[in-house]
């Protein structure tokens, strides 16, 4: 576990107050992301070491007898409570596939930037199938409800799984990683959204290798030296698409403390690594204070949320 002592860690359904039941929506970051080829529908092929943060959404659910979604929290104002909102989805796809007759009152606090590489909306969709699951008393097998994530979206799976996890076909074949060392993270993103489809279909290059990391990675030293032999494949077309991705990465490899600088996903969210959650902490401030339209936010590794 690489949180740091007396920090809450992100667990199972908890019974909170007014009768409902809340769980974490953890950020997702590619610690390294390899496109290895192409399906002739235009989804890719991938290989990637996923990883959760601690930061993330909130889903909250509470018994009622029509479906409802409220979205608050800092990034509420950039995202549609809409049909179209994957969180709705997910709870419309679950109550379908088990013919459930209740609705549920459905709370999500964003507070991750939308349309940002870290997985937000994947990961809102896995921690609704979860909290209405216990909710409506599903007793469903993992494997189906595995079905039902990868139905909503190529992250949705390893959100479900909510573990380091290295994910490869479109992102529904999972596989254990080896567990990350203690270290600290800053996620920096340019605060403004980026589309998924565009920056893969900007992809240009021959396909890279499947890679995996084997080993078990003792010290921040051997995490950044394994990523530093792969890549984010999608790196200079996210930049083509916000060239502003460039001066967030710059900023990060620029900065005394930080250990690797790499693009998450399909961006525009760029992480770091630090040695510890002390410094991490420290680079977050320094890297606000000189860029007030970023949203800086000092992070470590979770081993697993759910
Ligand atoms: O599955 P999801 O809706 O999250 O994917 C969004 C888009 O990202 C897809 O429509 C596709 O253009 C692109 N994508 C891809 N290959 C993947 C995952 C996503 O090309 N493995």
């Amino acid at each position: 576990m690489t949180r740091p002592p007396g920090e809450a860690e992100a667990g199972p359904p908890l019974p909170a107050q007014r009768g409902e039941l809340r769980v974490k929506a953890p950020g997702k970051v590619n610690l390294y992301l390899h496109v290895v080829g192409r399906r002739p529908d235009g989804y890719h092929f991938l290989d990637s070491l996923v990883a959760f943060v601690e930061a993330g959404d909130e889903i909250a659910v509470g018994a009622a007898e029509a479906l409802s979604l409220v979205v608050e929290g800092p990034y509420a104002g950039a995202l549609e409570a809409d049909d179209d909102n994957l969180v709705f989805r997910a709870a419309r796809l679950l109550g379908a596939e088990f013919e459930v007759s209740q609705g549920a009152a459905i709370t999500l606090t964003k507070n991750l930037p939308v349309a940002a590489g870290l997985g937000g909306g994947s990961s809102d969709a896995a921690a609704t199938l979860g909290a209405l699951a216990s909710l409506w008393g599903i007793d469903a097998d993992e494997a189906v409800i595995m079905r039902l994530a990868a139905e909503l979206g190529a992250d949705v799976p390893v959100c479900r799984l909510g573990a380091t996890a290295h994910m490869s076909g479109i992102g529904e074949v999972l596989a254990p990683a080896p567990a990350l060392p203690p270290c600290g993270v800053v996620l920096v993103n340019p605060g403004k959204p980026l589309s998924t489809p565009t920056v893969f279909r900007g992809r240009h290059g021959p396909f890279s290798a499947t890679e995996p990391v084997t080993g078990k990675m003792k010290s921040v030293e051997e995490l950044v030296r394994e990523l530093q032999r792969r890549r984010n494949d999608l790196t200079a077309s996210a930049c083509d698409q916000l060239p502003e991705i460039r001066n967030v990465l710059k900023a990060l490899e620029d900065d005394p403390a930080c250990l690797l600088a790499r693009l998450s996903g399909s961006g525009p969210t760029c992480f770091g690594i630090y040695a510890d959650v002390a410094p991490s902490r420290q680079a977050a401030n320094r890297i606000a204070r000189a860029h007030a339209s970023w949203w800086v936010q000092p992070t470590w590794f979770i081993e697993s949320c759910r």
